[in-house]
């Protein structure tokens, strides 16, 4: 596997940022997950309020796993959890949602202080759950993405599909971003004019060209929210549409991939037709992104591109990046020296009309 250091990335071999834990819909009070990302053993529940809760999977008294040894008698009687806290399988220790246990059956005295857990900030949101990981192990520096559209009756949700691993580092993927000379040959839309923008813990690719398949006009204004979330506002004829990449680091030089489409349907209220239509939609976006995971899955590193002039800003997306992997008090002075607008040479650059696609979007 190629590395964070091997990209020039660090001192975090792992990047801050919101990420894509599990589908919200696999996620049951009964079901707790044993999970493994960012190179770390995750032990994720939903607790009996509904909230979704991680914690780093080893229990401070023996080093059990507090998800993965799911046949204990504990576990099977069903009292694993209670209320927002979990019980170790192995000795019946309870740990609160933030990680601090505040039980111990068999002993009367007050609990270690030192018997804690690392419990990570979650949210859960358009389907997802995702959590804020930290390097540092510090609070989120900003929100996750969360669409309005999600909760509106006229769009339809997407249903999240997990594409399974990639032995790609994440840099790779979102050097999507910058790539104006793939969506012709990828994706068979080659672009007519294109940007990129940085704005902070963002960044955005604004682009347009016609569709070769259908002659029609696809639009896009894509945006990354940190280095793991990826919405792009499409619209193609009267079609609009939300598409979802994420990508959530496993170990270092390694993804684990989502996909998902939200969809507008031609009503206030969508109509079965208009989910038949909106799911045929998904397995489009769907259809597309794979061309790029092909692409990734079967490539060599790239740790160094053979840039010609007419090439997107591919450096700019790499500098972007290294907001993630440095430390928190580092993060304003990178955000500040690459913040921008970078355009390709020879390419148009988009027009009111395609700036409107932006709106409300960021703020
Ligand atoms: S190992 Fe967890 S309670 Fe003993
Ligand atoms: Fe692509």
């Amino acid at each position: 596997m190629t590395k964070s250091e091997d990209y020039g990335l660090g001192p975090a071999s792992f990047p801050r940022g919101w990420f894509i834990v599990a589908d919200s819909t696999e996620l049951s009070v009964d079901k707790p997950q044993a999970v493994k990302l960012f190179g770390r053993d995750l032990a994720l529940y939903r607790g009996e309020s509904g909230n979704p809760v991680m914690l780093d999977a080893h229990c401070p008294h023996m080093g059990t796993h507090l998800t993965a040894s799911d046949s204990t008698a504990l576990v099977n009687s069903g009292q694993q959890i209670e209320g927002d806290s979990i019980r170790c399988p192995y000795h019946g220790w309870r740990f609160g949602p933030d990680g601090q246990c505040d039980d111990i059956p068999y002993f009367d005295g007050p609990c270690p202080k030192a018997a804690k857990i690392r419990s990570y900030p979650v949210k859960e949101v358009m389907g997802c759950v995702m959590v804020w990981f930290d390097p540092e192990g510090g609070e989120p520096l900003f929100d996750a993405p969360d669409l309005p559209e999600w909760n509106d009756p006229g769009w339809v949700q997407w249903k999240l599909n997990c594409l399974g691993e990639l032995d790609v580092h994440p840099i790779e993927v979102l050097d999507n971003m910058a790539d104006v000379a793939h969506l012709g040959p990828t994706h068979g839309a080659p672009c007519e004019y294109f940007e990129n923008e940085l704005r902070d813990h963002i960044v955005i690719q604004r682009q347009g060209g016609v569709l070769k398949q259908y002659g029609c006009l696809l639009q896009s204004t894509t945006w990354y929210t940190g280095p793991g979330l990826l919405l792009s506002k499409q619209k193609f004829g009267d079609q609009l549409i939300y598409e979802l990449i994420a990508n959530t680091p496993v170990e270092d030089g390694k993804v684990r991939v989502w996909h998902g489409a939200l969809v507008r349907s031609a009503n206030e209220v969508a109509t079965e037709a208009d989910i038949a239509k909106a799911r045929e939609a998904q397995a489009g976006a769907l259809q597309s992104f794979s061309s790029d995971f092909t692409v990734w899955k079967n490539k060599r590193p790239a740790t160094q591109i053979m840039k010609v002039p007419t090439d997107g800003p591919f450096h700019k997306i790499r500098a972007w990046h290294q907001q993630f992997y440095c430390e928190a008090d580092k993060v304003s002075e990178l955000q500040a020296k690459h913040n921008g607008i970078y355009h390709v040479r020879g390419m148009e650059t988009p027009d009111d009309d395609a700036r409107s696609l932006d709106v409300g979007l960021f703020d």
